[in-house]
């Protein structure tokens, strides 16, 4: 039997031991007597006694240990051409600082804080920071519109909104502070303060009283200590789209947290001390939170933070640079990030400008992998390319090719092999497991491994109706696939009404809603198409009220439009079909799978449940047409 073998029979045979030793990893004030609380299913404690602080563990542990002078964090900016590495020391001296500043404006443990920042070093210094007060971080991406904010403000109702001047698109500047101020009006929660950092880009307008510069506060701050917590107590709420138009807050607890990452960089990405890792994803997404920020931290690794793109800034041999020029030994992306290189460069000239002997990995997640895309970063890079399946709810890999613990045979197409701690099953319709080859939901059984989500943000009833009350006792992550004989998982696509376009995961039932919020618009479908570079992009389609008489494309523009303003321009819905009808089932619901097939190219059968075929008949053109 393999170490891997060993070890994944060990986590599921006995977890306590399993996750109890990696513990040990973990610096704790208080150790944990007890590893799982399993007194209240299907609600889990991870080291339920044990008390410990994340930032202490991420930061100050190195300095202590002697790593204060090694590079924690190397900032790189193509966009605005600057750049600056962090040592551990330094970093301490920031964070400290900074924690100091949020805990003069009143922030103590259990505290919301709201970030809202561009790929800026401060960002990570904010995240440290709540977690070195024990207050809650809840980051929410640079490319969500107001109203988005304003929906988390109000859930999370944060004492304070940390946020900068700007962010930058490439060479667009795109000021974040008139949309904070946008959230802040329409949001029923008020915070007591915000802090900005003022970027060169643009210049922010204060708001008297409430609005505290960060240079300036940072400038006259105390510097504050660590602050003890549970384990169990929230490090941070992360909000992903789930089926309605109502984000989910996503809880993360500290000691689960820190020991499953801690344990992830050793055994998947096989990195540690001192060696660069990169995630090239966004602070306001899991991946970043768990490996820009959190896991390289946790493991004493550099960690690159990089404000720029594949492509654009200024070329499609940016990741080069950074590799070469870093010392990037694992580089963590998503498949769409190498579409978009392939796609300016399909013959690889710019990878061989670039000294790329240190790269070891290529690990890609957030979507499908397509095999060509697959094939065509192995074959550049010569290194092995590891796809690995998870979601913002578990926080690292289900399900993935451990590099550290035992490299596996590797088959394109499939994300590879339960990680240790995940008891994944695939339910068949019945609910009974389906047999290999046979395509069900793909689920885990409870409990699952430290690091998971514990519950929903103060809404426990929502966890369970949403994960666990379809199949009780297992765990339903919202995707379908199979396994085949040998047990390795392939995914094949969600199946609620999540889409993930260029990596980023958005609901098509919140677009819905902004649409039939229009008071043009009697109903509508939002459906996900194929899209070579994003992987998916969401299309519209609409009838109009009786009696409204806007030209559909000035309407449709319109609608486009609206998506942009009150979701963000991440939702990168292009084209909304103004049409005479949806085709339904006799019982009123829109065919949305049979309009997906279409629009994909298969060739749907006319569903029998359908109340009138012409309706679809009439769609297939549209449908066909190129999004
Ligand atoms: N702040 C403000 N706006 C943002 C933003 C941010 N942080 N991130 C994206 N946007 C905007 C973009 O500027 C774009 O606006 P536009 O419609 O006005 O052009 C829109 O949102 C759509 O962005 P995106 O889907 O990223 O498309 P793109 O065409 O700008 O870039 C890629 C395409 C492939 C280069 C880009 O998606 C990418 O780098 N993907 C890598 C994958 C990734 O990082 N995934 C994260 C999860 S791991
Ligand atoms: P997010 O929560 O934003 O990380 O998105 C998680 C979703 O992205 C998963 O539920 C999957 O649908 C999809 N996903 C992530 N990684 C993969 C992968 N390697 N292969 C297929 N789909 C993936």
């Amino acid at each position: 039997m393999g170490r891997y073998e060993q070890e994944f029979r060990r986590s599921l045979a006995d977890p306590e031991g399993f996750w109890g030793g990696a513990a040990k990893a973990i610096d704790w004030y208080t150790e944990p007597s007890v590893v799982l609380d399993s007194s209240n299913p299907p609600f889990y404690r991870w080291f339920p006694d044990g008390t410990m602080n994340t930032c202490f563990n991420a930061v100050d542990r190195h300095v202590r240990d002697g790593r204060g002078s090694q590079a924690a964090l190397v900032y790189d900016s193509p966009v605005t051409g600057t750049g600056r590495v962090y040592t551990y020391a330094e970093l301490l001296a920031e964070v400290a600082g900074f924690a100091g500043v949020l805990r003069g404006l009143g922030v103590a443990a259990g505290d919301r804080v709201i970030i809202y920042m561009p790929m800026v070093p401060q960002a990570v210094v904010a995240m440290l920071a709540c977690a070195r007060l024990g207050a809650v971080h809840s980051v929410v991406f640079g490319g969500f519109a107001a109203h988005e904010l304003a929906v988390r403000i109000d859930d999370a109702a944060p004492k304070v909104v940390v946020s900068a001047s700007c962010g930058i698109e490439v060479s667009r500047v795109i000021e974040y502070k008139p949309m904070l101020d946008r959230a802040i009006e329409i949001s029923e929660h008020k915070p007591e303060h915000c802090v900005i950092l003022q970027r060169p880009q643009a210049a922010a307008a204060m708001v008297e009283g409430r609005d505290v510069d960060w240079e300036s506060a940072l400038a006259g701050a105390e510097p504050a200590d660590c602050v003890p917590v549970a384990a169990t107590d929230p490090l941070y709420i992360l909000y992903t789209s789930g089926t309605t138009a109502r984000p989910k807050g996503v809880v993360r607890d500290n000691g689960g947290h820190a020991v499953a990452l801690r344990w992830s960089m050793e055994n998947v990405y096989d990195t540690g001390p001192g060696e660069v890792f990169w995630a090239a994803s966004d602070v306001g997404w899991v991946v970043g939170h768990s490996y820009i920020v959190y896991a390289p931290l946790l493991a004493g690794c550099t960690t690159v933070l990089y404000e720029g793109k594949p492509v654009g800034t200024p070329d499609a041999g940016a990741f080069w640079r950074v590799v070469a020029e870093h010392g990037v030994k694992a580089l963590f992306t998503a498949p769409t990030a190498f579409r978009a290189i392939k796609k300016e460069d399909p013959g690889g000239e710019h990878a061989r400008k670039h000294d790329l002997s240190g790269l070891r990995y290529l690990f890609l997640a957030g979507e499908r992998l397509d095999p060509e895309t697959y094939r065509w970063a192995g074959d550049l890079l010569g290194i092995p390319v590891i796809d690995h399946w998870w979601q913002t709810e578990t926080g690292w890999p289900i399900v993935a090719d451990p590099m550290g613990l035992e490299p596996m045979a590797t088959k394109a197409g499939s994300p590879t092999v339960p990680v240790p701690g995940y008891d994944v099953r695939v339910l068949g319709p019945d609910g009974a497991e389906a047999g290999p080859g046979q395509t069900g939901e793909i689920v885990a059984r409870l409990p699952l491994p430290p690091g998971c989500l514990p519950s929903l943000w103060r809404d426990d009833d929502r966890f369970v109706a949403s994960y666990l009350s379809r199949h009780p006792g297992y765990y339903m992550t919202g995707d379908g696939g199979y396994r085949d004989d040998d047990g390795y998982l392939y995914v094949m696509g969600r199946i609620d009404d999540v889409i993930n376009v260029a990596g980023h995961r958005l609901s098509t039932g919140e677009m819905e809603e902004v649409l039939a919020s229009h008071p043009a618009v009697a109903e509508c479908a939002v459906i996900g198409v194929r899209d070579e570079l994003k992987g998916e992009v969401p299309r519209g389609f609409v009838v109009l009220k009786a009696g409204v008489t806007a030209a559909p494309e000035a309407l449709s523009a319109e609608l486009v439009q609206l998506i942009r303003d009150r979701i963000g321009a991440v939702a990168s819905l292009r084209r909304v079909d103004v049409v005479t009808a949806l085709p339904k089932t006799r019982s009123g619901k829109i065919l949305r799978k049979t309009m997906r097939g279409i629009a994909n190219g298969a060739d749907e059968p006319v569903p029998s449940t359908i109340e009138d075929p012409a309706t679809l008949d009439a769609l297939r053109p549209i449908l066909a047409a190129e999004g």
